[in-house]
C-alpha cells in the first residue's frame, strides 16, 4: 500500500519540491495552503492524484476541518510535513510600535510555530502507529540572531519537536526538523536585494544557494522507513553557512 502525506504549504517554494519528492516516491500526497490558484497549479505537477486542501494553519477551524476530511479521506496518515510559512510578515525592530510588533509577532508565531501544533494534533491520532513520521521545517533563523519575531517562532519549533518526539515516541512515530540556510526559488525569497543573496551565498561552505530539492531530500530521509531510530533531532541543511567562512 502507498504511504500517505501530507505537506502543508505544499503548494509553493520548498513544500512543492516536497510533495513531488515524496510523489516521485510512490507516496500519495495532499498538500494544504490558503490560495486556491496556487493549490491548483501545485496539483497539476504533482499529479492528479494529489490532494488539495485549502486552509490556513494558524486557524483553528480551518485545521480541525482539514483534519476531518483527510480522516474521512485516508484511514491513517503516514508522513506530516509542517511546512507552511511565509516571509511576509512584517519585521519586529527596537523601535517598532508596541502595537506594530504584537500584531506582527502573533502572525508569525501563528503561522511558524502554532500552526505546527494545531497540524499535529489534529492529526496526532491518525499518524500511523507505529512507523509514523512528523517532520517540521524550521530555519536557521532559530540557530543564529534571526528576526525578532520569525527568528523566536523557528527556535521555539525546536522546543516542539523535542517535546512531540518524547510524546509520541512511545507511539512508534518520530519527530524531527529541518532548518533550512537560504533558498532560492521561494516566494518567501524572491525580491530580496542582490547583495543580500551574494551575502548569504557567501556565508555557505559550498559556494551555492540552497535549493528547494536540497531540502525535499533531507525530508525523503527523515520521513522513511530507514529513518525510524532517528528523532528528537535537526538536521541542518545550509551549505555550512551557520560556521561561515
Ligand atoms: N526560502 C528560504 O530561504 C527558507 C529558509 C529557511 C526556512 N524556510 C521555511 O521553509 C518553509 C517553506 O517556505 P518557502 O521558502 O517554500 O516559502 P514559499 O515559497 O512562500 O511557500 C510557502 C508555502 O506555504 C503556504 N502558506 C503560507 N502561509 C500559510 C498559512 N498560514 N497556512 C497554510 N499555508 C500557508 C503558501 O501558500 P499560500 O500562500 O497560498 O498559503 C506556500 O504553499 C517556511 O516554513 C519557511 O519559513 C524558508
Amino acid at each position: 500500500m502507498p504511504r500517505r502525506a501530507l505537506v502543508t504549504g505544499g503548494s509553493g517554494g520548498i513544500g512543492l519540491a516536497i510533495a513531488r519528492s515524496l510523489a516521485a516516491e510512490g507516496c500519495e500526497v495532499a498538500i494544504l495552503g490558503r490560495t486556491a490558484e496556487r493549490l491548483e497549479a501545485a496539483r497539476a505537477m504533482i499529479g492528479p492524484a494529489c490532494v488539495a486542501m485549502r486552509a490556513d494553519v494558524s486557524q483553528r477551524a480551518d485545521v480541525e476541518a482539514a483534519a476531518a476530511a483527510l480522516a474521512e479521506r485516508w484511514p491513517s496518515l503516514d508522513i506530516l510535513v509542517n511546512n507552511a510559512g511565509t516571509g511576509a510578515t512584517p519585521r519586529v525592530a527596537l523601535d517598532t510600535p508596541l502595537a506594530d510588533a504584537e500584531a506582527a509577532w502573533d502572525a508569525d508565531v501563528g503561522i511558524h510555530l502554532k500552526g505546527c501544533l494545531l497540524v499535529t494534533l489534529a492529526l496526532a491520532p491518525h499518524l500511523a502507529s507505529p512507523g509514523g513520521r512528523v517532520v517540521m521545517i524550521s530555519s536557521i533563523a532559530a540557530f543564529r540572531a534571526g528576526g525578532l519575531a520569525y527568528g523566536s517562532a523557528k527556535a521555539g519549533l525546536i522546543g516542539l519537536t523535542y517535546a512531540l518526539a518524547r510524546d509520541l515516541g512511545p507511539r512508534g512515530i518520530t519527530v524531527n526538523a529541518v532548518a533550512p540556510g537560504y533558498i532560492s526559488d521561494t516566494q518567501f525569497s524572491a525580491g530580496w536585494p542582490e547583495a543580500r543573496v551574494r551575502h548569504l551565498v557567501d556565508e555557505t561552505l559550498v559556494g551555492r544557494a540552497g535549493r528547494p530539492e536540497d531540502v525535499a531530500a533531507a525530508v525523503r530521509y527523515l520521513a522513511s522507513p530507514e529513518a525510524g531510530f532517528v528523532t528528537g533531532e535537526v538536521l541542518h541543511v545550509n551549505g555550512g553557512a551557520l560556521f561561515g567562512r
